[in-house]
């Protein structure tokens, strides 16, 4: 299979989330270009509708009053999360910190992860959050006066990370979060670049009272975890090459681009441009021959949402690859291990569940594989890795939900098509 393309992604997902959940609590007209028009983000545009924030349809430039850092309204009804967890767990932290309560519902997904994570910081800093059986939605969270907190975490999670950082901030009081190994700073980088005082200094994350942010006015960058699919499959084609333009390029999310290198693809940084505080520039991947290569380790949450994708790039390179260190893969849109192993087994790979991670040894250009059915339990990274997959082979693979991409990509399959015709 031969690819050629050079496409622009949709919008960031957790930089469309922010930036609809900042401008909706600065002070001012916040001015947001590229935001990702998916399920997730409108289930956090809904959200900010039952707090009291005018939002519109999330198409062109999309203008946001701001309330300021106390202006939300206790919404009258159960704010629903649909499958999105990051709207679930930074808009509890903003919750958190307004003297009002908020009740979170979400899909049968949602319902199923794990959010005491979120109910121990929140209750230390001296919220209320209660959860069902003590750990799933519904949540109601009762916000109020909190008290200045410095918070360890033992997973890397930046949503947690950031649900901390909103609910001081709302709250006034200084905060402060340090974790095992770094996440995805976005939430950092919107904040100091909206005038926060805001430090960093290794692990750890402090955030002193602040009186008012500052209105946005920013163009998203695309998607380094939507632009990674078609990455992956430039690195497994038989030739071509795929530009992909305008993407994101904070070096908390570009371990997959790293671990291509690695396996033995060609990936170049054409341009770099810095925008909005976050790096941003044109990658062209071509195809190299792979091989198997493991990954854990810090560089684990730099990749995390692409894992399941590296799985199944494993099927396609030699030798073995392996994946530690990733136990958080089993809170995910659904158990990612154990997803991604039954599937490929189901198509004749060679793959074992890991406690904290997954081996699959793959056949050069997958040749052992088969064609077969696609469990994606309404995962839209599962469905999406599995897509790269089938184009990248040619197999025949029967994706049961391929709708559920419309989570992150609505225009993944059309997208797809066109790189891989
Ligand atoms: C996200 C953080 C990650 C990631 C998710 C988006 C964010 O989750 O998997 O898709 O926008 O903050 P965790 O914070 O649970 O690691």
């Amino acid at each position: 299979m031969i690819v050629r393309g050079a496409l622009r992604v949709p919008g960031d997902k957790s930089l469309s989330h922010r930036a609809l959940l900042f401008a909706s609590i600065a002070s001012g007209r916040s001015r947001l270009r590229g935001l990702l028009d998916s399920a997730d983000v409108r289930s956090t545009a809904g959200a900010l509708r039952a707090c009291g924030v005018a939002v519109p349809e999330l198409a062109g430039e999309v203008e946001v009053e701001g309330l300021g850092l106390k202006g939300w309204r206790r919404p009258t009804r159960p704010l629903d999360c649909g499958n999105s967890g990051t709207t679930t767990r930074l808009t509890a932290g903003i919750v958190a910190g307004h003297p009002i309560s908020a009740t979170f519902t979400g899909d049968a997904s949602l319902s199923r992860r794990p959010m005491r994570r979120l109910q121990a910081p929140l209750e230390a800093l001296g919220a209320t959050v209660i959860l069902t059986d003590g750990e799933h939605l519904p949540m109601t969270v009762k916000g109020g006066p909190l008290r200045a907190t410095a918070w360890r975490t033992d997973v890397a999670s930046a949503q947690v990370k950031s649900a901390v950082l909103l609910a001081g901030l709302c709250a006034g009081v200084d905060v402060s979060v340090e974790e095992p190994s770094p996440s995805r700073d976005h939430t950092e980088r919107m904040l100091a670049a909206l005038g926060a005082a805001i430090i960093v200094s290794g692990p750890r994350v402090s955030l002193r009272a602040t009186a008012r942010l500052a209105p946005l006015d920013v163009t998203i960058p695309g998607d380094p975890s939507s632009a990674a699919f078609f990455a992956a499959l430039a690195a497994a084609a038989g030739g071509g090459e795929v530009l992909l333009r305008d993407t994101c390029l904070n070096p908390t999310r570009t371990g997959f681009f790293t671990t291509l290198q690695r396996m033995g693809a060609a990936v170049e940084l054409l341009e770099r441009r810095e925008e909005g505080g976050e790096p941003v520039g044109t990658v062209r991947v071509t195809p190299g021959a792979l091989r198997g290569r493991t990954v854990q380790g810090d560089v684990i949450p730099t990749m995390i949402d692409e894992l399941p994708l590296l799985a199944c790039l494993g099927a396609l390179a030699s030798g073995d690859t392996v994946i530690r260190d990733a136990g958080e893969l089993r809170g995910k849109e659904s158990d990612r291990i154990a997803a991604v192993v039954a599937n490929l087994r189901a198509l004749g790979a060679d793959a074992e569940e890991l406690p904290d991670g997954l081996r699959v040894t793959g056949s050069p250009r997958g040749e052992d594989l088969r064609n077969g059915p696609v469990a994606t339990q309404g995962d839209h990274r599962i469905a999406m890795a599995f897509g790269v997959l089938a184009a990248a082979t040619g197999r025949t693979l029967a994706i049961d939900d391929p709708g559920c991409v419309a989570v992150s990509y609505p225009a993944f399959w059309r997208d797809l098509a066109a790189v891989s015709a």
